[in-house]
């Protein structure tokens, strides 16, 4: 291979060590060719850090509940639930997550017990239980509470068909939480994110139901379209059906690899179908953002410094401002 397929792997990991104290990144700078692409990827970072300083986020008038779907596993749902949530809560948001996908993937990010014998929102969807009793704080983010799942979740698909009103479970069981909140003297939710499974099944119509924006996040790779047409359909019933306030108000581009033209492809073919939805934030490839959770933090706890937090402050920013 020519020597100059690979200046960019070079420019990636001298910006992720840099990443590690960010007030290295002006000296650093000034010793480099500014035409380098280390060079202008690290006065590119520095400025959208210095936009994101100081900025006060509004609060939304009312609770904004985002159900975080895409019916293909592994393309970032988890992560982005877990870390637009905490980029939000840092910024003084009232945050819950609630973790509807059986692995419990997302209470593991966020440092929640969800052991079987843990009472969770399997609990809340089946046997009524409260919120309230299954919400906890998470350990490293202020502001921010999950409803954590369990394994026990993985049969609640099942369970959910025989019960009453088994679409709007979930709803009620938030209406009801804002409701004891309240009478708990708790500041009022500002944002509820729901981490759904890689189906289309009870438990994302749950999610759909008790949502009114949908965040669809896509990844930047082969594929990433396929699969879609089928989730827009899904919602589209949802509408038509159960909740006709539902609407794809946002999807955020994730695993971007700027050293593939795919992605590039890939990222301006799906600006070119959803022009409004597309966040102009782009989430990178990047490992400190698959680290974080096998040490249970989002990457805003584990690396705040990191190319990654700052692409998901920015995708928290823009999704605060719209
Ligand atoms: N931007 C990223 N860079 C690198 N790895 C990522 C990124 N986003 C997610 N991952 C990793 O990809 C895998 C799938 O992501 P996840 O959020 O769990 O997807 P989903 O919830 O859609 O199944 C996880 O191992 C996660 O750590
Ligand atoms: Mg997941």
């Amino acid at each position: 291979m020519p020597p100059a397929a690979h200046p960019a792997p070079a420019a990636q990991s001298a910006a992720a060590g840099n990443a590690q104290g960010t007030g290295d990144a002006q000296p650093f700078l000034k010793t480099l060719d500014e035409g380098s692409p280390i060079a202008s990827q690290l006065a590119s970072e520095a400025r959208r850090r210095e936009r994101l300083h100081g900025r006060i986020l509004r609060k939304p008038e009312a609770t904004r509940v985002f159900t975080v779907s895409n019916q293909k596993g592994g393309v970032g749902k988890t992560t982005t639930t877990v870390n637009i949530a905490a980029a939000l809560a840092s910024a003084g948001m009232q945050v819950l997550v609630i973790d509807i996908d059986p692995q419990g993937n997302a209470s593991t990010a966020l440092g929640i017990e969800h052991h079987s014998e843990v009472e969770s929102i399997y609990d809340v969807l089946i046997n009524d239980a409260p919120l309230e009793e299954v919400v906890a704080p998470c350990p490293d983010v202020e502001n921010l509470v999950c409803a954590p799942a369990t394994i026990h979740l993985a049969g609640a698909e099942i369970e959910l068909v025989s019960l009453v009103a088994r679409e709007q479970r979930l709803r009620r069981a938030i209406d009801n939480y804002a409701v004891a909140r309240k009478e708990a003297g708790q500041p009022r939710l500002d944002y509820i994110f729901i981490d759904c499974p890689p189906s289309l099944g009870l438990l994302t119509v749950n999610a759909f139901c008790a949502a009114s924006e949908v965040l669809i996040p896509i990844q930047c790779e082969y594929y990433a379209l396929e699969g879609l047409s089928q989730l827009l359909k899904n919602i589209e019933m949802i509408q038509k059906h159960l909740n006709a306030d539902l609407r794809v108000s946002t999807i955020l581009l994730t695993m971007y690899d700027g050293r593939t033209n795919l992605a590039a492809q890939v990222a301006a073919e799906v600006r070119e179908h959803f022009p409004e939805q597309v966040l102009e934030a782009v989430v990178p490839r990047s490992v400190r953002i698959s680290e974080a959770p096998s040490y249970q933090q989002t990457v805003m706890t584990y690396d705040p410094t990191s190319t990654g937090a700052l692409s998901y402050l920015e995708a928290a920013a823009e999704i605060a401002e719209r």
